[in-house]
């Protein structure tokens, strides 16, 4: 059992080992100091947005951006390499290239969904003292506890303050980038974690309706089981789709209120008996499940349903823009409903991108934060995306029958945060979390998965608030 585990821990461990080496060097390094005190909680400069920006404090041997030096570049970092969330992306850069025609934009992506890979690659950088203009990060403790309480980040108060972002965005989403009266990211969307998609004609031809609760799930995939269909699609190539999957079960089993206090109440992973209910659950549900999860990318999870190869995927609504980047007509080859046992709850995150201490071209970087925090931006990325905009005041009229009914969802919906996508709890126990589901993926030794999830819930303490 010992063995299993050590085994499973493989890249895992090494993103978290990376991420509490760069976080103690840092403290051990010349600029140290400057971490100390942002640590310490001593007031940095805030991002200006005039024509004349502010030097950064970088960290030693970094050169700020001098005032009024020519940048001819941008260089932005993040994960969306697939379709739906690749064109998102692309959608803020023509605005970006239209309002600054003479930038380069340097899109430095890392494959890999839910920035599995991504995440490490920018420890290192940030390490390095190489940090790229700005980067895709999770609002929540993913921003905040790996790294505003590492004092790498810009305050942007005077930029949420010039673009009046704090009176257009939900109260909830503005306290998860805000540390200390300062804000840190601009949000560009949200997104729901909890969601099932199937196919339109293989539930018709079945005779089949989308299950709303976990009981309703076992008879629709008994059936589809029968018909020679796999119920589920899942994959596991980028190690966080059965980590999500497990999330929605833990939120059909503890209902919204108990599912957000297993990340402030530690005590609940041991003493809670729902968590042996959820696993059981799990464990059911993968029993529906392909076998060959591992060399399954979320997105090629996705295709099966679009192939009718398989009749449902539980997917955060990037699968969504999948689909329609694919050409899948919404309502006719596929269907949507919320994951099993979790209607009127919304499992959220939100993608953000922030301005990282010694950015090499910060002037751009400021110009980018402000496509990510405007209307325009947020209309015309979110389409695309599968995701709706963070701005409570969007153009309705650019956002289909899905959408319309997840921007409802969201303003009526119980909110709890997800917490493979970095809402809920801090990347170490992200890391601890996402690989006890991993081992189980393969092991489905339910003590053993039991056991991990114990001890990945002691990193939850201390959390930074
Ligand atoms: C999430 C991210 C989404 C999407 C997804 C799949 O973590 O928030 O925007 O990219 O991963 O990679």
């Amino acid at each position: 059992m010992a063995s299993t585990r050590r085994e499973g821990r493989g890249t895992e461990m090494t993103r978290r080992e990376v991420l509490r080496r760069f976080l103690a060097l840092g403290l051990a390094l010349p600029g140290g100091a400057a971490l100390l005190a942002a640590c310490g909680g001593r007031e940095q400069p805030a991002a200006t947005t005039g024509a004349q920006p502010q030097p950064t404090v970088g960290q030693a041997g970094q050169t700020p951006t001098a005032a009024g030096q020519a940048e001819d570049k941008l260089e932005i970092f993040s994960w969306w390499t697939n379709p739906g969330e690749a064109d998102g992306l692309q959608a803020l850069f023509d605005i970006f290239k239209q309002r600054k025609p003479g930038v380069e934009i340097i899109n430095a992506t890392v494959a890999g969904g839910a920035g599995t890979n991504a995440k490490a690659v920018l420890v290192t950088r940030m390490q390095g003292g190489n940090p790229p203009d700005s980067f895709q990060v999770h609002a929540g403790q993913e921003l905040i506890g790996t790294w505003v309480v590492a004092g790498k980040m810009e305050p942007i108060n005077d930029l949420f303050e010039q673009e009046g972002w704090n009176k257009v965005m939900p109260k909830t989403l503005l306290d998860q980038i805000s540390y200390k009266g300062e804000f840190y990211s601009v949000p560009v969307n949200i997104h729901r974690s909890n969601m099932l998609w199937y196919n339109k004609q293989v539930f018709e031809a079945n005779n089949l309706e989308p299950p709303k609760t976990l009981d309703d799930f076992y008879q629709v995939a008994e059936k589809l089981k029968a018909a020679g269909v796999t119920p589920l699609s899942v994959g596991g190539k980028d190690k966080f789709e059965v980590p999500h999957l497990f999330e929605d079960l833990l939120l059909a089993v503890f209902g919204p209120k108990d599912y957000a206090a297993l990340f402030t109440d530690p005590g609940m992973w041991e003493n809670d008996e729902r968590i042996d209910q959820a696993i059981e659950t799990l464990d059911r549900f993968l029993s529906y499940a392909n076998e060959d999860r591992s060399a399954l990318s979320w997105a090629d999870a996705a295709q099966r349903i679009i192939d009718g190869s398989a009749a449902m995927t539980i997917m955060g609504d990037w699968a969504y823009g999948y689909f329609i980047n694919k050409g899948a007509k919404p309502g006719q080859v596929f269907g949507w409903a919320p994951s099993p046992g979790t209607d009127g709850s919304f499992l959220w995150l939100s993608d953000s991108f922030g301005l990282p201490k010694g950015a090499p071209h910060r002037t751009n970087a400021i110009e980018w934060l402000k496509v990510c925090g405007s209307r325009e931006g947020q209309d015309a990325f979110n389409p695309k995306k599968g995701s709706i905009p963070a701005r409570t005041d969007p153009d309705k009229s650019k956002y289909d029958e899905y959408l319309q009914y997840s921007i409802e969802r969201f303003a009526q919906d119980a909110l709890a945060p997800s917490v493979v996508h970095g809402a809920a709890a801090n990347e170490a126990y992200m890391t601890d979390y996402g690989n006890a589901l991993n081992v189980f993926s393969a092991s489905r030794d339910k003590n053993q998965l039991k056991a991990m999830l114990i001890e990945a819930a002691g990193e939850l303490k201390g959390t930074a608030q």
